[in-house]
């Protein structure tokens, strides 16, 4: 399970709005004699790509998968036949599907064709590795990351709103891998104004052609830079629900603000991305990382996880996760 899931992270979401699974097929004696990835949509599914490596030393052998084998026809046959067909006498699955396609469904006809059939293994990491896949599938929305920088004392902009990077080359280099990884970034129209920025993935080697949607809340002043961004508004659940409609599995939230305090306010964040640079405003008038009223006593304060903590060049990447998800993050303004 482990081959199999470095095989998923390799592609990465790269195959969105399909998930990004990785499949080993292990011979009678154990041995591996195939494996494979998720192509991009349209492609094969990684289970396949196994088997047709694997060929006829599938037969009697073991197939181990990130995510449950599909038992219904989408733009592929299902994986399922394909398994059957292949003579496999065991199959190990990381997590059952929760696409209402599948949810158990490819795990009972497998069993109800003499396959046997164990699931749960490493499940945790495969919830980890496809957390915007298992979102989007289960809540019909998009895993929302909001990401921003700050200095140590936790403002994101002078008071005078001059334009100007506070992280350095590596930092902005990975918040390029994070826009690359999600499917649209949004921003408030405030940033719009203040900023004009590009929002667009800009990594050597990276298609031009593979750019996630533009996404501002509020009015695109004319001439700005990310025009012809889409421009939405009204309830952000509605907002999220549309883009979930339209294959967006992960939503990068750029800010500022206010935006961020929108979405944190209404508890809509599923990942905080942080970066913060060794660098102080040392004063209260320069732009907090939420603007808008936060909590009101420690018993309210939102509590999160931190899941990665990375140096970067001279800045500091923070990750982390509510402790509570969904629960609400500060006064809804
Ligand atoms: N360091 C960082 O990571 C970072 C990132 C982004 C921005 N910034 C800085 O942040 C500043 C901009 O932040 P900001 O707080 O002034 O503006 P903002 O959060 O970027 O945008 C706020 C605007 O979004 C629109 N909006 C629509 N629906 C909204 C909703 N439900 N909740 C909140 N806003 C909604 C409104 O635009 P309308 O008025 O048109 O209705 C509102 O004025 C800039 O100085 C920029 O440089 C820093």
């Amino acid at each position: 399970m482990g081959r199999a899931l470095a095989l998923a992270g390799e592609r990465g979401p790269a195959v969105a709005p399909n998930p990004w699974v990785g499949c080993v097929v292990l011979g009678p004696e154990g041995q591996v004699v195939g494996e494979g990835a998720t192509e991009p949509p349209g492609g094969r599914h990684a289970e396949v790509v196994a088997l047709e490596a694997a060929g006829a030393a599938a037969r009697g052998g073991t197939l181990v998968v990130t995510l449950e084998p599909c038992s219904h026809h989408g733009r592929t046959p299902p994986c399922v036949d394909a398994v059957l067909a292949a003579g496999v006498r065991r199959v190990v699955v990381g997590l059952e599907d929760p696409d209402p396609r599948v949810q158990g469904r490819g795990l009972a006809a497998l069993a109800a064709g003499g396959v046997e059939v164990r699931s749960g293994l490493r499940a945790e990491a495969v919830e980890e590795q496809l957390a915007p896949y298992l979102t989007h599938r289960r809540t019909g929305r998009p895993y929302v990351v909001l990401k921003l920088a700050a200095s140590l004392d936790g403002r994101i902009a002078a008071p005078d709103r001059s334009s100007k990077w506070l992280t350095g080359p590596e930092a902005r280099a990975d918040v390029h891998r994070l826009r690359a990884a999600s499917q649209a970034v949004l921003v408030g129209a405030g940033t719009v104004r203040a900023d004009d920025p590009e929002l667009t993935v800009r990594l050597p080697g990276h298609a031009e052609d593979r750019q996630p949607l533009r996404v501002v809340l509020g009015a695109v002043p004319p001439g700005a830079r990310v025009e012809p961004a889409e421009q939405v508004g009204g309830d952000l659940v509605t907002v999220l629900e549309d883009l979930g409609r339209r294959g967006v599995l992960q939503l990068l939230v750029e800010g500022g603000a206010a935006v961020a305090h929108a979405f944190h306010a209404a508890g809509l964040v599923d990942r905080y991305v942080f970066y913060y640079a060794p660098a102080l405003f040392g004063g209260a008038d320069a732009l907090p990382m939420f603007a808008g009223p936060g909590a009101q006593s420690m018993g309210a304060l939102w509590r999160g996880r931190i899941v990665g903590v990375a140096r970067l060049g001279d800045d500091l990447k923070v990750e982390l996760v509510p402790a509570r998800p969904g629960r609400p993050g500060g006064k809804v303004a």
